[in-house]
């Protein structure tokens, strides 16, 4: 049977790469994100491949709207087999420094919207008797970054919440996935001074929908070498981790 998935920061990056891979596999596609007019180029791009595609306007920091447009993708293409919660941002925000609202920004978009977006998610999924959450969170939830404290604090508490979900959605049909990119070539990072270990968005948004097919739990994009540094990081002290 035909599976959909839904995809929200559709629009570019990780999401518009995702939603290629999904389509080249014959997925339907629900592709969400605040830039009506990529999403409309998308479509038209995977028009060809996929079954069905369908774009909504979606903001997430707009949490009231997310359900109803869940509940409209799922009405439209007869259910929803994956959710992938990705629409995200990444501003650089030193503490003290005058930019608290760019950090509100970020928490709204990263935390309280992905978790908005789950939360309908996995409501539809309880209604359809069976789905998957999928959660982009970041490396950068491992440890409390330089001038990204408010979006290591908002993949570390997306990814906590994504483990909640896991452990009350146990004996249901539900699998709940957590992918944390290391670095992958998209708008987001081409302006930090240092990407190591940078994948391109094809390649790492290519993992990513591999890892997502086997139901995988966790795992970090590419899983090599970041499941060895991530173990460096969870322990580096911070004389060292402020260099990063
Ligand atoms: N690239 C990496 O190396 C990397 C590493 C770790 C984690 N991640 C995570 O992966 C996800 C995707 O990142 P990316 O690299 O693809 O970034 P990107 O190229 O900047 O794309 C971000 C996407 O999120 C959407 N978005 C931003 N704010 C939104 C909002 N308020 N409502 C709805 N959509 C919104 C954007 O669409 P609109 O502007 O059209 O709304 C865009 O489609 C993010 O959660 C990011 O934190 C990426």
């Amino acid at each position: 049977m035909t599976k959909s998935v839904l995809i929200t920061g559709a629009s570019r990056g990780l999401g518009a790469g995702m939603a290629r891979h999904f389509a080249e596999r014959g997925f339907k596609l629900a592709l969400t994100a605040r830039d009506a007019s990529s999403l409309a180029q998308l479509q038209a791009e995977l028009a060809t491949q996929s079954p069905q595609v369908i774009v909504k306007s979606l903001d997430v920091s707009a949490f009231d709207t997310i359900p109803a447009v869940v509940t409209e993708c799922a009405g439209e293409l007869g259910g929803l087999d994956i959710v992938v919660v990705n629409a995200g941002v990444a501003i650089a925000a030193a503490s003290g420094k005058g930019s608290f609202q760019s950090m509100r920004e970020t928490i709204d978009i990263n935390l309280i919207g992905a978790i908005a977006t789950a939360d309908a998610a996995v409501e539809l999924f309880r209604e359809q008797g069976r789905g998957q959450l999928v959660g982009i969170t970041s490396v950068a939830a491992l440890r409390g970054m330089k001038r990204q404290g408010a979006y290591s604090a908002s993949k570390a508490g997306f990814s906590k919440y994504l483990e909640a979900v896991r452990c009350e959605t146990v004996g249901e049909d539900i699998t709940v996935t957590e992918l944390a990119p290391g670095y992958i070539d998209t708008d987001l990072n081409r302006s930090l001074a240092s990407r190591p270990f940078l994948v391109s968005a094809e390649k790492g948004t290519g993992i990513m929908v591999d890892l997502i097919e086997r139901g995988v739990g966790f795992r970090y994009v590419p899983p090599w070498p970041w499941a060895l540094v991530a173990q460096v990081m969870k322990v580096l002290p911070v004389a060292l981790l402020r260099r990063m």
